[in-house]
């Protein structure tokens, strides 16, 4: 017999990334875990309306994320209890950028990904956007 679960839903845990966009010219970082793949060259991500990372991604069209190592957690942990409209979030980490020149990633994180904006999904809290993602970089240890 099957048991009704009473949450909304079932896929967790989550991993841990950051978003990263400019959003008035600085970059700005988001923790994140509502991250999927589309189609395999494109990712999704799901943002609330309200975080100030929303509207660098709709100025540029372009955003990255970054998948942090362990020795990161409390710049995450940061980066996900502070909203880039209540504190200065841009000096947090060294960033750089790749083709598009408008997406910031984040040096010090072993995978980057550069993406640009294809479609936007609208739900009544949120938005689902799907990317084109462009670029991989990984930082291999030698
Ligand atoms: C582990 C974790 C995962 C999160 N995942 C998301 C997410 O997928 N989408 C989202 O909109 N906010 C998510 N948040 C919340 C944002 O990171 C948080 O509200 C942040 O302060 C927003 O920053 P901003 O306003 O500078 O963009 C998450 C927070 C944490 C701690």
């Amino acid at each position: 017999m099957k048991t009704k679960l009473g949450v909304k839903n079932i896929l967790f845990p989550l991993p841990r990334f950051w978003w990263e966009a400019n959003v008035n010219g600085k970059p700005n970082y988001l923790a994140a875990s509502h991250v999927g793949i589309a189609a395999m060259i494109h990712i999704t991500i799901s943002i609330r309306k309200t975080r100030f990372t929303s509207i660098g991604i709709k100025e540029n069209k372009a955003f990255s994320v970054n998948m942090p190592s362990i020795e990161l957690v409390k710049e995450t942990d940061y980066c996900g209890l502070f909203s880039g409209k209540d504190v200065d979030k841009s000096q947090i980490f060294k960033s750089f950028y790749g083709t598009l020149g408008t997406a910031p990633m984040i040096e010090s994180c072993p995978i980057n990904m550069e993406c640009k904006l294809k479609q936007t999904i609208d739900f009544p809290t949120h938005e689902l956007l799907s990317e084109r993602s462009l670029r991989h970089t990984a930082k291999i240890n030698t």
